[in-house]
């Protein structure tokens, strides 16, 4: 009997779900305003969605937000926060979400590490989450069955990089400015640690040594995704090494934004003075250096898929059941993880970024 009231209340809660009051129970939103802000809808049974992100300040982190928000229409309430680059500071918030009995969370950890202390969280309230963006470690995934991971594999990013800068060298020789066979090159890392940054720092390099191409690092930094550190790296790189500098290899395209303000400083991209810089997401905004000219090439990071693969597994798990291709749209590898492909891009393919 005991079961059979609670289970209502669960579900009359579940119902009642758009911010109106309630006592709380068994998987359903808390009184006090509910979690939801971001949908205004308020159909029957939508489940709710805790979403915390790294920080909003990140240019392909918001196109991800905006692609959870676009794809919870209709389906799910979201309640999307900012961790404000602090891995405390997400705690709280997903403590806060628990207590809000939201139904499933979706969670961009700031530190990749930190993911095995929110699973432990989330299994002792038995509420699933889908990471995102930010891949926790094997073991931790392995923690618990009501745990996935939506995000692209990083070497291919990090080898499509490398591709790009191949395919330019190999049809321009002049691109070799010293003539002595060998590619002189800076790098500008993301985040130490991150997955991106690693791997894409060590596969692009790899790409260009398997194509018969000898290198030679010239500098390499970290400028944390952001471009204004971007702009300052390469500055201080141009300071140092000059025109010795061949290509230019930024993990993300804000930093690649970045390092082209710092070229055009010292006169590049024009009177027939170029430097190929290459990036990865494929943003609006690099986008528009491409078709300018200033930027050789990116990788497009499909922000609209993620956050629809993050949103929709969340979705599925906050009904109880188990996400499969059938009911998520998308294929889910080794009963947890959904890989997202990447794609080069140039100004030949430029719309396929639009
Ligand atoms: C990467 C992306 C970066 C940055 C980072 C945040 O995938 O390329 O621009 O957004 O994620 O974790």
């Amino acid at each position: 009997m005991k079961k059979v009231v609670s289970t209502l209340l669960a579900a009359a809660l579940m119902t009642a779900a758009a911010g109106c009051s309630g006592t709380g129970g068994t998987n359903a939103p808390a009184a006090g305003g509910g979690p939801a802000n971001t949908d205004s809808g308020a159909s029957a049974k939508k489940p709710v969605i805790g979403v915390a992100i790294y920080k909003f300040d990140d240019t392909f982190m918001t196109g991800v937000r905006n692609a959870i928000s676009a794809a919870a229409e209709g389906k799910a309430q979201t309640d999307i926060v900012d961790s404000q680059n602090s891995q405390p500071t997400q705690n709280d918030k997903v403590d806060l979400f628990i207590t809000k009995k939201v139904n499933a969370l979706a969670i961009n950890p700031v530190d990749r590490t930190g993911a095995g202390v929110i699973i432990d969280k989330a299994k002792a309230a038995n509420t699933p989450v889908v990471f995102f963006n930010r891949e926790p470690l094997a073991d931790d995934m392995k923690k618990w069955d009501k745990v996935y991971y939506v995000g692209a594999k990083a070497e291919q990013s990090g080898t499509m990089e490398g591709q790009l800068v191949v395919d330019y060298f190999k049809s321009h020789p002049e691109a070799d400015k010293n003539k002595d066979g060998v590619l002189q090159y800076v790098m500008l890392k993301g985040e130490p640690g991150h997955q991106d940054a690693e791997l894409r720092t060590k596969f692009s390099i790899k790409a260009v040594e398997d194509a018969g191409i000898k290198v030679e690092k010239l500098a390499e930094d970290t400028a944390m995704w952001d471009r204004v550190k971007g702009q300052e790296k390469m500055a201080a790189f141009l300071a140092s090494h000059g025109d010795k500098i061949e290509a230019v290899f930024a993990n993300n395209d804000d930093m690649a934004l970045g390092a082209i303000e710092a070229l055009k400083a010292k006169g590049y991209f024009k009177d027939n003075k170029y430097m190929p810089v290459v990036g990865v997401d494929a943003t609006a905004p690099a986008v528009k250096a491409l078709e300018d000219g200033t930027l050789l090439g990116t990788v497009l990071n499909d922000a609209k898929n993620q956050g629809k693969a993050t949103l929709n597994l969340a979705s599925v798990l906050a009904q109880g059941q188990t996400p499969n291709k059938d009911n998520t749209g998308y294929e889910i590898t080794d009963g947890k993880y959904v890989w997202v492909p990447y794609k080069k891009i140039t100004k030949d393919n430029v719309n396929d970024a639009k």
